[in-house]
């Protein structure tokens, strides 16, 4: 993988097309270095998916997207017309890159269909089309999420949000921080609250560095933090995104969602998921079925590349876990918003079915 710092680093642009290339911009140095890494195969972007170069489940799959373009593209190379099959193993390995945020595997669906029903002889254009479409579909799923969730806020208000589930962690916008965005821009929010997100930091390196770049007052906490916060009273709203939502409107996201959760029902505060349907998981009837992704010890053990816990320690480390859809007071998507979510308000929505 080649880097470079040649492209302009911008919340929007964390996943670019440029030179028949995919370029991400690297969400491991942020704030600190603005660099992107060039992915010229599959196995490049699949690794840089496992290696959270991108990460946020819609910047996942806009990314994987991309990625099954540059198969297609090696695949035709080395094999011509018989280009179709030898691309489902690398289908297969793309797969491998992450296993909760569902959007990976939506977009690899997707993106499989679409090779099904192709009969150009250079599958590159109408893929590349394809995975446009894709990351088009998003930029405009969270722009309407955004509306939607704004509108369910009343001013004047703080914010508090976990993870960074804005621009940099989707196709652009932002799921919540496109609520926080579009409501800000309404002048109903005066400050957002950032969990830091032990132990990869996406709140303080990420939201921030998102948030300062758009002008929104952004105030870091550590993660334990939010109880007193809350306690204080003056909190409107804890807004999250998801990496995938069982059948049943159980919410899985980044790990200490569920807690925060908690919180805010014990609080009064109210609880907003943003994801778009591309994160709504039917085929998993509850949370509890949902794999949860266990990254190495040593994330825990260490910060920012210097190792704080003894040598000879064990450490925990789930990414992910699952806030049950009875502490959720509203589940926000393009197609519209359940309120106390429940599996008969999930399928109809899912259906074409919502009124809001
Ligand atoms: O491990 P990450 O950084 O990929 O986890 C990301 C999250 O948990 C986000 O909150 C989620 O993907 C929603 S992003 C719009």
């Amino acid at each position: 993988m080649e880097t470079t710092q040649a492209l302009v680093a911008h919340p929007d642009h964390a996943v670019l097309w440029h030179h028949e290339r995919l370029y991400l911009l690297d969400q491991r140095w942020l704030p600190e270095t603005e660099t992107f890494i060039a992915c010229e195969t599959l196995e490049a972007t699949a690794q840089a998916i496992t290696d959270m170069v991108v990460r946020g489940a819609p910047a996942i799959g806009v990314a994987a997207a991309y990625g099954v373009v540059l198969a297609a593209r090696a695949r035709f190379q080395q094999a011509g017309r018989q280009w179709r099959e030898p691309i489902e193993a690398d289908l297969q390995r793309l797969a491998q890159a992450r296993p909760t945020a569902v959007n990976l595997f939506w977009a690899i669906e997707r993106m499989r269909a679409f090779i099904a029903s192709l009969d150009h002889i250079d599958p590159v254009p109408a893929l590349l089309a394809e995975a446009q479409r894709i990351h088009c579909e998003d930029v405009a799923a969270n722009q309407r999420i955004g509306a939607l969730g704004a509108a369910l806020i009343e001013a004047p208000t703080t914010i508090l949000t976990h993870c960074n589930a804005g621009a940099l962690a989707t196709g652009g916008y932002g799921t919540a921080l496109g609520v926080v965005r579009s409501a800000y821009a309404e002048g109903k929010i005066t400050r957002v609250y950032a969990d830091e997100t032990r132990p990869w930091m996406q709140g303080s390196r990420l939201t921030a560095w998102e948030l300062m770049r758009s002008g929104i007052p952004v105030t870091v906490q550590a993660d334990n933090a939010a109880a007193s916060l809350m306690a204080g009273g003056e909190l409107g709203w804890v807004i999250v995104g998801s990496d995938r939502i069982a059948a049943n409107g159980d919410v899985c996201n980044k790990i200490g969602t569920l807690g925060l959760a908690i919180l805010a029902r014990h609080y009064g505060v109210k609880f907003m998921v943003a994801a778009p349907t591309s994160t709504i998981d039917l085929s998993v009837a509850s949370g509890a079925d949902i794999p949860i992704e266990e990254r190495a010890a040593e994330e825990v053990l260490a910060c920012g590349g210097k190792r704080l816990g003894p040598e000879q320690a064990t450490a925990r480390n789930p990414v992910f876990d699952v806030t049950p859809a009875s502490l959720v007071d509203a589940i926000v998507t393009e197609c519209g918003v359940i309120q106390q979510p429940d599996a008969a308000k999930v399928r109809q929505l899912m259906a074409g079915d919502n009124n809001t």
